[in-house]
């Protein structure tokens, strides 16, 4: 069986069993400042979980795209990867323990319906307790139906609590692994076990999390009004399980690209760990580009810049020859097609970004190397010497880390972040903490922000004309960011006019509703926005002014204040060029 076979074979099941399929939304989240990208498939779905009514139902699956790098370090081993895919199916104050854990089984051994894995190669924890909430019996008795007590093993906090990050749905799951040795274990102890897991010979594939606890900055605070199933299964793991390998590299999704790899390479691969960095590197990349991510230094810019130049200094140690990693670009589009079409559609552009980092790293690459050596000749690299290494020679920090580290040498990352904030809007310990993990910002600033953010949207488009259209829009407590279409420099008549019309809208506490409908209803009304690719069918659009008096419709996820007169005053702070043909707008509430 395929990833192709297998991933449509989890929506299938689930949607046998009630489920509405929903798309994956794109890597980096809408209007969502606490995180850089999408690190579980929970994440967009995090105001729901919380009891906003979705439009689709309380029964949603999808294959959802992720990134996570907290891990880069482990990449190269068996089973991390930057970028994965999660299956998931959701309740929303549905069904819980019973049904959720009886699909998984049943998906993952069932031969007809499901991945006919071998139920006595599977081993499953569950939540021991704790003084957030009790032993999770209840699971465990749902699990003895299906599996010998003797593989269901009871774990702390530390391993079966999930949550998001400091604040929102969490709750006590029960995980699953399969054993992925050519011998078999067979029956182990919970020591025995968990000595498996650490030499990777059992690999988590599923994780149920019975979301009915909630978070409240970093402490748990109390139950939530409905219990909610959240699962996540890496598509990546599972494919290695059912293919019979011990790593991801070696499974269908990764295997063309090795190949080609090897191709580049000269026909041998010297170093494992580095041609598997470089396939995960570069798919991560070419995923993060199709979604609209560019190479930078802030944010998720700097996140992709750090991916593309790892894999080129690695790409080096396999002796690939030099600016050709993007011939790479479609061997991984090529897994998506059908899947993920943006992937393909955008492959030139994508082949043209890759090459561009490329070249630009590789101007500067091996002077830069000569001089990490000078710098670090005395046993340590300074923050000076960091900083300069990453502004001279572009590279960023943890690759400084990672040369040091091989060479035995130590680095000043605490002076270095000193430096680095002196020059950047952006600290990494900040991209860091998004990076992190967290939930939607609802506070409620930035639920102002962004209903101003729709205002500001169809103000824009009574001023300047009706082709201006949102390219961007990032929101944090202090000032939204608003990037459209638009060639020319705004007059100050012009500013002044956006500016006064929302200020009017704001006199004027217009209600701010939402509908859920059909997408050709809400385009036959005249809903401004992109949404098509996230809900299917039904849609929900918000609405600001009714009737007579509506101001603004926008197909809109939420969360956003309930009357205008909650905005208090608006500014535009600044409007400058953000890229060939799109302004950028910077505004506050006061
Ligand atoms: N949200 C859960 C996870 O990521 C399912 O493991």
């Amino acid at each position: 069986m395929d990833s192709r076979e297998i991933r449509a074979r989890f929506l299938k099941f689930f949607e046998g069993r009630g489920h509405a399929i929903i798309p994956s939304t794109p890597l980096v989240p809408e209007n969502d400042p606490s995180v850089l990208f999408n690190t579980a498939g929970m994440q967009p779905l995090a105001p729901y979980l919380m009891g906003t009514p979705h439009p689709r139902g309380v029964r949603l699956a999808n294959s959802q795209k992720c990134v996570r790098t907290q891990d880069i370090d482990e990449v190269g081993d068996n089973t991390h990867d930057t970028f994965f895919e999660m299956l998931g199916n959701w309740s929303l104050g549905d069904y819980f323990k019973e049904d959720a854990i009886k699909w998984s089984f049943e998906f993952l051994t069932s031969k007809e319906e499901g991945l006919g894995l071998d139920p006595r190669r599977l081993y499953v924890t569950v939540f021991e307790g704790n003084d957030d909430a009790p032993r999770d019996n209840e699971a465990f008795e749902i699990w003895k139906k299906y599996m010998p007590e003797n593989r269901i093993y009871f774990m702390s906090a530390k391993s079966n609590w999930w949550s998001p990050g400091d604040n929102g749905p969490c709750g006590p799951d029960t995980e699953m692994f399969y054993d992925v040795t050519e011998r078999g274990l067979g029956d182990m102890t919970k020591e025995e076990y968990m000595a498996a897991d650490d030499r990777q010979e059992v690999v988590e594939i599923w994780n149920d999390v019975f979301m009915e606890y909630e978070k409240k900055d970093g402490k748990v605070i109390g139950k939530l009004a409905m219990k909610n199933v959240d699962t996540g299964s890496g598509l990546e793991r599972i494919v290695m399980a059912i293919q019979g390998k011990d790593n991801v590299f070696a499974t269908d999704l990764f295997a063309p690209l090795m190949e080609k790899i090897k191709e580049l390479a000269g026909g041998e691969i010297t170093d494992m760990r580095a041609s598997r960095i470089v396939a995960d590197h570069v798919r991560t990349g070419v995923m993060m580009i199709a979604d609209g991510v560019r190479p930078a230094n802030t944010d998720q810019g700097y996140i992709l810049r750090r991916l593309l130049r790892r894999a080129v200094r690695y790409a080096d140690v396999l002796g690939i020859a030099h600016n050709t990693l993007a011939e790479l670009v479609p061997v991984v589009a090529e897994k998506y097609v059908g899947i993920y079409d943006n992937v393909g559609v955008q492959s030139a552009l994508i082949i043209d970004e890759i090459r561009k980092e490329e070249e630009k790293f590789r101007k500067t690459l091996e002077r830069g190397l000569k001089e990490f050596e000078r710098v670090s000749a005395n046993g340590s690299v300074s923050a000076m010497n960091a900083f300069q290494l990453f502004s001279t020679y572009g590279f960023p920090l943890e690759m400084t880390e990672e040369l040091a580290l091989e060479k035995g040498v130590t680095v000043d990352r605490a002076g270095f972040e000193v430096e680095f904030k002196k020059h950047q809007d952006l600290s990494r310990a900040g991209a860091e903490q998004k990076f992190k993990g967290g939930l939607a910002d609802t506070s409620e600033m930035s639920v102002k922000y962004h209903t101003a953010t729709h205002m500001l949207n169809q103000a824009l488009r009574m001023v300047l004309g009706e082709h201006v259209q949102q390219k961007g829009s990032n929101i944090t407590a202090e000032r939204l960011r608003f990037d459209f279409s638009h060639t020319e420099k705004m007059t100050d008549e012009q500013k002044k006019a956006v500016e006064d019309i929302i200020n009017q809208k704001i006199a004027e506490a217009l209600p701010v509703t939402y509908e859920d409908i059909p997408a050709e209803e809400a385009k036959r009304r005249g809903a401004i926005g992109v949404f098509g690719e996230k809900y299917g069918d039904i849609v929900r659009v918000y609405q600001v002014g009714a009737g007579d008096q509506r101001f603004s419709l926008e197909f809109c996820g939420g969360p956003h204040v309930t009357n205008t007169s909650e905005l208090g005053h608006f500014k535009i702070q600044k409007e400058e060029a953000c890229s060939a043909g799109v302004r950028r707008i910077k505004a506050v509430l006061g």
